[in-house]
């Protein structure tokens, strides 16, 4: 039986995941904690060669199913080698990304399905269910913009208007389709956002 905890979080592009995930995981580490922290797609050998292909501006005949897939590969192998093992052994596992990601960008986003894109990543997380989801919430030119500032953009993010609003929606549509997520609204301080996540984490451990 699994007895550590996994803390995932979710929210379009620039909604400061990243940016969340660090200050969240100082403030664990402080605490003491044992702190395990993966990217998707990534966080793997495996799933970093996966993630190489699938973000590369260079595939840009990838069919929307393949991407799909590769998504799910990339998490099977994640889960299998890092996630499972680490919550077995106690540890807080803190997941930039997770499933919800692909339900809105593969099956939202480029319109396959979100039902088709559960039951394809079922197989890949094989029961796995996050403890906690914080949804991070920003229109999605708010979030590109911020992102535009710090990097040039991939080949998901650089899919367009259309595909960034229906992915926005989708996050929004997730809301309360599960007891584990918890939206937080992103436009605010970083240090607001940060002590709203503590407080619930603190209820949890
Ligand atoms: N609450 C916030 N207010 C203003 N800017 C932010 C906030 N959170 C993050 N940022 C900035 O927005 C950019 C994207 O943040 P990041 O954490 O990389 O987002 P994500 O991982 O969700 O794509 C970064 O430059 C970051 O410094
Ligand atoms: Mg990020």
């Amino acid at each position: 039986m699994k007895k550590g905890l996994l803390i995932t979080f979710e929210g379009p592009d620039g909604s400061g995941k990243t940016t969340q995930i660090e200050l969240l995981k100082a403030y664990l580490s402080r605490k003491g904690f044992e702190i395990v922290f993966t990217r998707e797609p990534g966080g793997t050998k495996i799933s970093e060669k996966i993630r190489n292909i699938i973000l590369d501006n260079d595939n840009s005949e990838m069919a929307d199913m393949c991407e799909a897939l590769l998504y799910a590969a990339s998490r099977a192998q994640l889960v299998n080698e890092v996630i499972k093992p680490a919550l077995m052994e106690g540890k807080i596992v803190i997941c930039d990304r997770f499933v919800q990601s692909s339900i809105v960008y593969q099956g939202i986003g480029r319109n396959l399905g979100a039902d088709r894109i559960k039951n394809i990543n079922e197989a890949a997380i094989d029961g796995l269910k996050p403890d906690i989801t914080f949804l991070l919430t920003i229109p999605f030119e708010e979030g590109l913009k911020r992102k535009s500032k710090q990097r040039s953009l991939d080949r998901l993010e650089n899919s367009g208007d259309e595909f960034h609003k229906r992915v926005y929606e989708g996050y929004m549509s997730l809301i309360n389709s599960a007891d584990y997520i918890t939206a937080i609204d992103a436009n605010r301080s970083l240090e607001d956002i940060h002590n709203h996540i503590v407080k619930i984490i603190n209820d949890l451990i």
